[in-house]
């Protein structure tokens, strides 16, 4: 008999540029549940190929292109940030793979094409807790900074929608998603003197947001940070120092989840790469894969139209929570969770205090 064909995963992330800690977390969570689950499915072996897009959506889609003519991938995964996510959506819908989307967190992403899957989640799903919260908190007036593209766009809309609707005023700022100077728009904050500053910046850019947020003597202004938990990623929390204690985020994924999963996930994830600390792209890229095994099993190692039928409704324990991928929008539904920043045996941690179950994306719920 023939030796059988490998299955082809093509991995598509930003492996250098600016968005880099996003890749470097995706590839090493992915790899972690390969050498934990094997790398045979469905009798198949699979083979990963990794391809860095440098954060350039006119690459992402060369490469997904290339992937598909010449590789002949079952699927491809990945996809770091909104516009790298959308590029290759065309190509996902005539070629007939699934795309699964591990990062990017715009809410209309899965409706570009029937063949999109997402583990990540939608900034709409973690902002709207986020309001809720404020406004029990008796919070009243709030300005939000936000990166002026998909996710930050969705932010600010879930945020000012919510918040408004239950009696608080917002007034709104936006800043380049390249290369930001938060200095300017932090001066603004500190003329309006609101109750709380609403963050979002992608994975990453949150240092760079609190090193300017300290220089302008914010932290000292009394003005309370809150926002979806991308501004207190994981990956660069503990670096922040002090200024980041007390901020109030919102998000399916924090290192610190208390559960059996989450401990033996921690722990294996800093095994395997010195000591890094897994943050909310690992979970989406670790999860992705879970997905696509798990989808596999059911179609026998089928691609294709099977492949992505097998995965809606599929449901587990992922190290953040119970999730299951909703069959209508292809979207993950989660527990998102009210977290704040606090020292934990010595490192800063997003510690979670409370829990808004199962919950699905907002903006196509409403639709
Ligand atoms: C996106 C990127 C991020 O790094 C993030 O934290 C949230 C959303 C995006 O481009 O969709």
């Amino acid at each position: 008999a023939l030796a059988q064909e490998a299955l082809k995963i093509g991995l598509i992330l930003p492996m250098t540029g600016p968005f880099a800690s996003t890749g470097r977390q995706i590839e090493a969570a992915v790899k972690l549940y390969m050498q934990q689950n094997g790398d045979t499915v469905a009798g198949k072996k699979i083979q990963l190929i990794v391809k860095d897009d440098t954060g350039v959506a006119d690459v992402t889609k060369r490469l997904a292109q290339e992937l598909i003519v010449n590789d002949k991938i079952a699927v491809m995964a990945g996809f770091g940030l909104t516009p790298l996510a959308l590029a290759p959506a065309p190509l996902a819908t005539q070629a007939k793979v699934p795309e699964v989307v591990m990062a990017a967190a715009t809410s209309t992403i899965t409706e570009a094409s029937p063949f999109i899957v997402r583990t990540s989640f939608t900034l709409p799903q973690a902002t709207v807790p986020m309001a809720e919260w404020a406004s029990k908190e008796g919070l009243k007036k709030v300005v939000t900074l936000v990166s002026d593209y998909g996710p930050g766009i969705d932010a600010e809309k879930a945020f000012t929608g919510a918040f408004t609707s239950k009696g608080g005023t917002v007034e709104n700022l936006r800043v380049p998603l390249a290369n930001p100077d938060f200095s300017p728009f932090l001066q603004k904050v500190a003329d309006a003197k609101p109750d709380a500053l609403f963050v979002f910046v992608p994975s990453g850019v949150g240092a760079q947001f609190m090193k300017q947020f300290v220089e302008r003597g914010l932290d000292k202004a009394g003005i309370k940070l809150i926002g979806p938990g991308d501004v207190t990623d994981d990956d660069i929390l503990n670096g922040m120092g002090d200024v980041a204690l007390g901020a109030i985020t919102t998000q399916h994924y924090s290192a610190s989840h208390d559960s059996p999963e989450n401990k033996a996930f921690v722990e294996a994830f800093k095994k395997a790469n010195g000591g890094m600390r897994p943050n909310f792209m690992a979970v989406g890229g670790y999860d992705g894969m879970h997905l696509i095994y798990e989808g596999l099993k059911k179609t026998n190692g089928a691609g294709g139209q099977a492949l992505i039928d097998a995965m809606k409704g599929l449901s587990w324990t992922s190290p953040r929570g119970p999730v299951s991928i909703d069959p209508q929008t292809r979207d993950i539904v989660q527990n998102i969770y009210v977290r704040k920043v606090e020292r934990k045996d010595g490192e800063l941690y997003n510690v979670e205090f409370a829990t808004i179950p199962n919950v699905k994306d907002p903006v196509k719920a409403a639709k």
